[in-house]
């Protein structure tokens, strides 16, 4: 098999693609021949070292796989899961490769609605939002949402879903085409992160919420996961009991001023979807089943990736982290 391995913390150029003798199976463990393997951004966080959880090194990074079983464990039931079944699995580490391991609770039976692209790609973003938005945020039909890197994997994600939870959501992005992205996923306005300063974000984000809302001062929802300067001050945005989901830091830690969070009763709301997942397995899967019912359902729709041939696994990172990528990338072996 073959695998992209990271031997040392650093620069994602610094990752080799090697040949490995596959691992003997434990006895709850399948053997999944990757047909393609989900790209996030944290994956760039693991390879540099700067993840707030460090590997042993060396190891394979990669979290979502989708691909067929070709092999199953000793202790694993018939009626679980068979071989030529195509699995989505949830691997934690050692997705960047052509074959994977994971134990059956990882797995789940992927329907045929689906490409191979998009199953590889949308659980960790459309958990996020559906975590960030429905569990932690609670927020019903009809409030208004700014989402700041709206075309990005969690961002495009929280548009989707937040559309067809009948929100109103104003897209945030740099690029025309990851703002036509957002468009295409339900997203009834758009702002250029671009040419705009962030000031000037902030203030079209009242405008559309003068237009769009009922809440006095702007809008009832930020979704971040882009943090710094931008993040900082659209807190602003926010109207009378307005709630700022933290997401992510790509642009770097926010710091978010009391005195703000005072005025108009705002609220500040942390996310932490893995390490939920990892304490609530039962409750993941729920959720997890949640999205796959409204994406049977036609309400919600993954976006399909972007693909590179997992060989070229560091210059996918290298693109994400340069923001040229709209939407998802996946890997594929
Ligand atoms: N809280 C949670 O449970 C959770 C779960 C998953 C991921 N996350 C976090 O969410 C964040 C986004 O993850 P993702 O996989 O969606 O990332 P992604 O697809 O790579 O998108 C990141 C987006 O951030 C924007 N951005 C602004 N400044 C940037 C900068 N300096 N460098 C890179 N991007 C910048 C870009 O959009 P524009 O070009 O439009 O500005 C880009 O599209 C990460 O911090 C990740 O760790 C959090």
């Amino acid at each position: 098999m073959r695998v992209v391995e990271c031997r040392q913390f650093g620069p994602v150029d610094r990752l080799v693609v090697v040949e490995r003798e596959p691992e003997p199976l434990g006895p709850r463990q399948v053997r999944i021949d990757v047909s393609a393997c989900g790209v996030n951004f944290v994956d760039g966080l693991f390879v540099r070292g700067e993840y707030q959880i460090k590997p042993p090194l060396p190891f394979v990074p990669g979290m979502e796989v989708v691909g067929l079983v070709t092999g199953i464990g000793s202790e694993v039931e018939s009626d679980e899961v068979a071989v030529g079944d195509r699995v989505l699995a949830n691997v934690g580490l050692g997705g960047y490769a052509s074959e994977a391991v994971a134990t059956v609770e990882q797995i789940v039976v992927m329907p045929d609605t689906l490409s191979d692209g998009q199953a590889a790609t949308f659980m960790q973003s459309y958990l996020t939002a559906w975590f960030a938005l429905r569990e932690r945020g609670a927020v019903s039909e009809g409030e208004t949402l700014a989402v700041l890197g709206a075309g990005s994997g969690v961002g495009l994600a929280a548009v989707d879903l937040a559309a067809a939870l009948g929100l109103q959501v104003v897209a945030v992005a740099s690029t025309p085409e990851k703002r036509s992205l957002a468009r295409r996923h339900g997203a009834v306005a758009e702002i250029d992160s671009s040419s705009l300063s962030p000031d000037e974000v902030k203030n079209e984000i009242r405008r559309f919420a003068g237009e769009h809302g009922s809440t006095p001062g702007g809008v009832d929802h930020l979704y971040d996961p882009v943090g710094g300067e931008l993040g900082e001050t659209c807190l602003r945005a926010l109207g009378e009991n307005g709630q700022y989901l933290v997401i992510g830091f790509v642009a770097g830690i926010p710091r978010l001023a009391a005195n703000q969070v005072l005025l108009r009763n705002r609220r500040i709301t942390g996310v932490d979807w893995g390490a939920w997942a990892g304490r609530h397995p039962a409750a993941n899967r729920a959720m997890l089943q949640g999205v796959l019912d409204l994406i049977a359902a036609g309400a919600i729709t993954p976006t399909e990736p972007v693909t590179y041939p997992l060989v070229d696994a560091a210059r996918a990172l290298s693109d994400l982290a340069a923001r040229t990528v709209a939407g998802k990338v996946a890997l594929v072996p």
